[in-house]
């Protein structure tokens, strides 16, 4: 898996592109890598993408609503079934890059096992067994990703829901159904809290499963229901320029799970099942905020992201659907702003990606995903592209960063067997 990591002695300022496969030549790898470990054809290959959200942040555990698309960067996972009942996992890590073996029998995975990297892929397939899905078995892996770890584009659910599909796909043999769609994708957030142990909230697995190319998905989490959303921006002549950071990017440091735990403490002493349907949230937070001694004006200005973020997603989203950039792009940069000042989850290398686009003429940017890190996104006119990672690549230079890197994403397809 590509891990992107540079120093900045290496960053000259001239813009480094992420280099994308094909899915053809990506599965046509994963078979390679499978041949190359287990010394046999895999019984087949599948896949699953990373994402964008292009608004709704950090309000999916908050019953909240969000408006992601799908990503051509995938993981693919070459499998088969095999009669040892262990999961055997295989991946090409690093630079030089070397191949990283895994193996663990399968009545040792569950909750806190195994806590590393496998841990999405085998802890996805344990709890599609668990959930009933298929019966439990050993497995061969080989996966190969474009989706780069650390960049805040869901690498980790592109990893489980390609293994639970594999894998449901070998020992399942089911139709992949919007059932069994919704099956995986529990499953794989489950594995993510569980197993992983990260308390993320679900927006990435959804759109792994449940993208389709050209078009956005609104999820409103409360109604548990997603809704395709056109997006044709290429059509407009206009981009979703990604900018990855590079930055020190960790989801399980304890920030995430802090941010969490005070959305759902308050949502829990309001007695609402979430933020957006509390009269006053912000003021009524100050009693709880009292009640667990941490800084009332602090809590306050969480649950205003978390209920300012849930309705101008609402609003996003009419935007988008009547096809009005502009105020979209004014959308994007509220979005940036309450996840700057409110929330404070952005670090100064998203604030100087997203203000740089800006002043280069972009519709809208904002950091996107966790934060803390990771990568930030531009909505920009096509021939804006190149000129506006060419600034943001110089600005990080100038103030000695790590050298970002760049692509244009297109809403893509969710996880799907290939071969
Ligand atoms: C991470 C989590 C998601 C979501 C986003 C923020 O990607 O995995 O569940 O909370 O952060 O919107």
């Amino acid at each position: 898996m590509p891990t992107s990591q540079t120093n900045a002695a290496q960053n000259a300022g001239t813009p480094r592109w992420l280099q994308t496969r094909s899915e053809e030549q990506g599965a046509a790898d994963a078979r390679s890598l499978f041949q190359q470990v287990y010394g046999y054809e895999p019984a087949g290959v599948w896949s699953a993408p990373g994402r964008v959200n292009l608004i709704g942040e950090h309000v999916d555990y908050a019953d909240g609503i969000s408006l992601p698309f799908a990503l051509s960067q995938r993981t693919y996972v070459a499998a088969a079934k095999n009669d040892d009942g262990v999961y055997r996992v295989a991946s090409r890590f690093g630079d030089p890059v070397e191949i990283v073996h895994f193996e663990i029998p399968v009545a040792e995975v569950g909750p806190g096992n195994p806590a590393n990297w496998a841990g999405y892929a085998v802890g996805a397939i344990w709890a599609a067994t668990e959930a009933g899905l298929m019966p439990a078995g050993g497995l061969n892996l080989a996966i190969e990703s474009d989706v780069p770890v650390g960049a805040g584009l869901s690498s980790s659910a592109a990893l489980e829901c390609s293994a639970a599909l594999a894998a449901f796909d070998l020992y399942g043999g089911a139709t992949l159904d919007d059932a069994v769609r919704n099956g995986l994708m529990g499953a794989s957030i489950r594995a993510e809290n569980e197993v992983v142990g990260a308390s993320t909230g679900g927006l990435d697995q959804r759109i792994s499963l449940f993208g389709q190319a050209g078009h956005a998905l609104a999820i409103d989490f409360a109604e548990d229901s997603a809704t395709q959303v056109p997006f044709d921006i290429a059509g407009r002549g206009l981009a979703i320029l990604i900018m990855n950071t590079n930055a020190p990017h960790q989801l399980n440091d304890g920030q995430y799970a802090a941010r969490r735990a005070v959305i759902d403490g308050v949502t829990a002493d309001l007695g609402v099942s979430s933020l957006r349907f509390a009269e006053e949230a912000e003021d009524a937070s100050v009693g709880w905020a009292k009640a667990n001694d941490v800084d009332p004006v602090e809590v306050a200005a969480r649950v205003r992201h978390v209920v300012s973020e849930i309705a101008r997603t609402a609003e996003a989203i009419k935007q988008v659907s009547a096809g009005d950039m502009e105020a979209f792009g004014r959308s994007m940069q509220g979005s940036h702003a309450s996840l700057r000042d409110d929330y404070e989850v952005t670090v100064p290398e998203l604030d100087t990606a997203v203000d740089v686009a800006m002043a280069q003429g972009a519709l809208g940017a904002r950091m996107t995903g966790g934060g803390f890190g990771g990568s930030a996104i531009a909505l920009l006119r096509e021939d804006q592209v190149e000129a506006t990672a060419t600034a943001v690549a110089e600005a990080f230079a100038e103030k000695g960063f790590n050298e970002p890197e760049f692509v244009v994403a297109l809403p893509s397809d969710g996880a799907h067997r290939n071969a």
